[in-house]
Order: C-alpha cells, then structure tokens, then sequence
C-alpha cells in the first residue's frame, strides 16, 4: 500500500502531465553568530516527502509513469558527531519510498540531466532568490546543450497552483494528525485557565502552554503565543506578553501547538480572577452568539464567506443594540461600521500553516466549503476608550477561536471543543 507521501507525489505527477517538479526544503536559519532557530522544513517539500531534513530537494517526475527522486545530505561521520543523525540517500531512499535517491552534492550535474527533454519545470517561483538563481543555472546548463540534440523545457510554472489545491482538501492522515494537535493546545488553554490569577505576568501563562505543548510531543508552537490581559487584548498581534495582570480584567490567549507540521490555532478569552463582569459578560455572549452562528454556518455546500456574514451579522446587531453602533442593521452592515470594534475576517484555512494556503475565491466567486477543508472561526470585538464609548466597555477585547473539519454530509467538525467557551464552564474550571 501507498504511504500518503507516495500519493501526493502521484497525484502532482498526474496533474503536471509530461512536466517535473523541483521542490526545494526550507534552509536553516541563523539567529545570531553561531546560534540557529530550531529547524524547520518547508510545508511544501515535507507535505510530498514527510522527509525532515535540512538541505533536501525533491524531484517529481510528472505523467502516469511518474517517478520520485530525493536529493539529500550524505552520510558524514564528524558532521554527525557534532549535528546528529542523517539518513543518507541510500537509507533515506528506502525509508521514505522514492524511486532514487542522490547527495545533495550532485545535484549540479543531475538535475540538469533530468530536465532534459521535459517541456515544463514546475518549482516555487519567486519564493527566493537563491532558489530561483539555482533553477536558471540548471535550465541554462541543459539549454547550452541544445546542438546535442537536448531540449530544455520552454516552461516554468510556479508549482504551489497545484500543491496549494491538494493541501487545501485534507486526507484522513492529515485530519488525524490535527485532530491530535487540536487536542494538545485545549488542553493547554485549560491549564492557562487553572493557572491564570491576578498578580501574576502575561509570560507566566506563556510558560504553561509551552510547557503544555512541549510535553504532549508538539514540537513548536504554530505561531507566538498571544497571552494578552486587560488593554493588551485590543492588540490584535499583542506577543509582548510581559505586563502583570490585573484583577478584574480579562485574558485573551491565542496559542496553538505545531505537531508533526500542522497547526491548530485557539483563542480563548476569560476572567483573570474567574468571574465575569456585567459588562464582560454582556461583550463576550456577543462574541460567543457570533461564533456560534458562524459553527452553524459552516458545512458542505455553503459559500467561504457564510461564517463570516452569520458572524458579522450578529456583532453589528448587538453593537446597535449596545448603542456602540447607530442605524439600521443593514447601514451598519453595508458601511462596515461594526469594523471598528471588529476589524479581521472570521477565519482562514488552516494546515501546515497556520494562514493555510489555498485561494479563497475562484472565478472571482468565493469558493464553497467541501469535505476535508480544515478552517479556523474566529470572530471578536475589541473596544477601545473613547469619549463617545460607555466608560463600562473600555479595554475589553473578547475572541473565540476553534478550528473546524467540513463534515461529509452537513456541519462541521469543531476539533477544539475542549477547550471551554461557555461563561459558565469556564467560571466552573477555574473556581475548581
Ligand atoms: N493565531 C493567528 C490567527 O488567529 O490568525
Ligand atoms: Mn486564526
Ligand atoms: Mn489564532
């Protein structure tokens, strides 16, 4: 049987026709002298190879005889010693199923063997420089060849037209690998309720999750970590995270682990000393009713921007009704004057990447929800002080975040329902 990896590659083969795809891994990064970040693949080579080292190159011969081939770091005892351990493509070949396998080292003189005679490359283009002078070295390499007899391809298309496609449906792998990424970063809100009190610093909550997401075998956190108390909330990338917080204000944490490359991505907003006040309560049913609207709004069939406007819908209602916004529904609707306490969209795909990949409109129409599609729903409301603001509603900035699977038949599939969001649940864990 096939591995996912084998069939992806089969898939883009079959979708390029007669051309070859060159995919590149990410490289690594320094952070300053001789100190890296943490290594991270590129999501498109990894989504194709589940290969995870650094300076590897995928090559995907297109057409129904399709062939996979890696390029990869050889074997090296002392870089070993100091760096760890390297597959080699003799090993790295028969573990991950690629039909032949290559040091990084060659690949000046194979590559342009390989393109030989193909009509069109298809790589990441314009992603970055190095990349794109490289793929013009091997193309011109094979195109002075041209009085042997050899044709270089007349073509280079940037090859994430049809990865970002394939990503955007998940497979059962993919949706299994989430679900376990979805579970672990709940389950870290929960214990950044239980550990959240007055007194205590925005990074001290911080430190749970990542402790939370190191522990449960997340290898990174999607994104950093939101941990923003009181005013910070109305920041919507706030990841200072270094202010005390204060009793009687709220805590809004956007945190997400990464496993195995895929993200997951909650936000939660809650009490720092565990009760709601009146005002608070009465901003984050609004949000909460909005984002309940959007769950309901999501399911085959229905158009990208269904959650979106159930969302929106609901947040320009209560704001009328909260005198924070004036006129008819509809005006406040058709203005977008609900835009200053709620200004981002209701959510995004989500995958490798935590902003997935994958259009959201196509023939100028958005696209409509299908099975497999992984997204994130996400309204909020975030009001700032103002004179012509209720004193009351100062500095609360509220978001629910829970991402979701579009189910076979209706509906969706919340994957982070774990995590609390009902007033009186989340009152109830943390006066436990
Ligand atoms: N955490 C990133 C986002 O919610 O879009
Ligand atoms: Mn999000
Ligand atoms: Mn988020």
């Amino acid at each position: 049987m096939k591995t996912q990896f084998e069939r992806r590659r089969h898939e883009l083969a079959i979708n390029m026709k007669s051309g070859i795809a060159v995919i590149p891994t990410a490289g690594e990064a320094i952070r300053n002298k001789d100190a890296h970040y943490p290594y991270r693949f590129d999501s498109y080579f990894h989504y194709l190879t589940g290969f995870s080292e650094p300076e590897s190159v995928v090559v995907v011969i297109g057409g129904k005889e399709s062939r996979s081939i890696l390029f990869c770091r050889a074997k090296h005892e002392e870089r070993e010693i100091w760096d760890g351990f390297r597959h080699g493509p003799e090993e790295a070949k028969t573990q991950f199923h690629f039909d032949d396998a290559f040091a990084i080292d060659e690949i000046d003189t194979i590559l342009p063997q390989l393109i030989e005679n193909k009509n069109t490359i298809f790589t990441p283009v314009g992603v970055s420089p190095d990349w794109d002078k490289k793929m013009m070295g091997w193309l011109n390499k094979t195109r002075s060849r041209a009085r042997e007899g050899v044709n270089a391809p007349a073509g280079l298309i940037d090859v994430r037209q049809i990865l970002d496609e394939m990503r955007l449906i998940k497979d059962p792998e993919e949706l299994d690998i989430m679900r376990r990424a979805a579970k672990i970063s709940a389950e870290a809100h929960i214990h950044a309720m239980t550990a959240a009190a007055p007194g205590k610093y925005e990074y001290e909550i911080e430190a749970e999750l990542l402790y939370h997401f190191k522990k449960r075998g997340s290898q990174f956190p999607a994104y950093t970590s939101i941990v923003a108390g009181g005013k910070n909330a109305c920041v919507l990338h706030y990841i200072e995270n270094n202010t005390v917080l204060n009793d009687g204000d709220l805590l809004l944490i956007d945190a997400g682990c990464e496993l195995d490359g895929y993200a997951s991505d909650i936000t939660r907003t809650f009490p720092v000393n565990g009760k709601f006040s009146g005002p608070q309560k009465v901003i984050y049913e609004l949000v909460l009713d909005a984002q309940l609207a959007a769950v309901e709004a999501t399911s085959c069939g229905n158009s990208w921007q269904a959650p979106h406007d159930a969302a929106t819908k609901i947040l320009a209602q209560g704001l009328i009704d909260l005198n924070l916004c004036h006129g008819s529904l509809d005006k406040v609707l058709e203005q977008r004057e609900y835009s200053r306490y709620y200004m981002h969209r209701t959510g995004h795909w989500l995958g490798r990447d935590v902003h997935d990949v994958g259009n959201y409109k196509t023939d100028g129409q958005w696209r409509s929800l299908q099975p497999g599609m992984v997204m994130t729903i996400e309204p909020g409301c975030y009001i700032r002080s103002a004179p012509d603001i209720p004193e009351q509603f100062w500095n609360i900035g509220v978001r629910i975040e829970d991402d979701a699977i579009v189910n076979h038949d209706s509906g969706c599939e919340i994957i982070t329902s774990a995590a609390p969001k009902a007033i009186k649940d989340i009152e109830l864990l943390m006066s436990a």
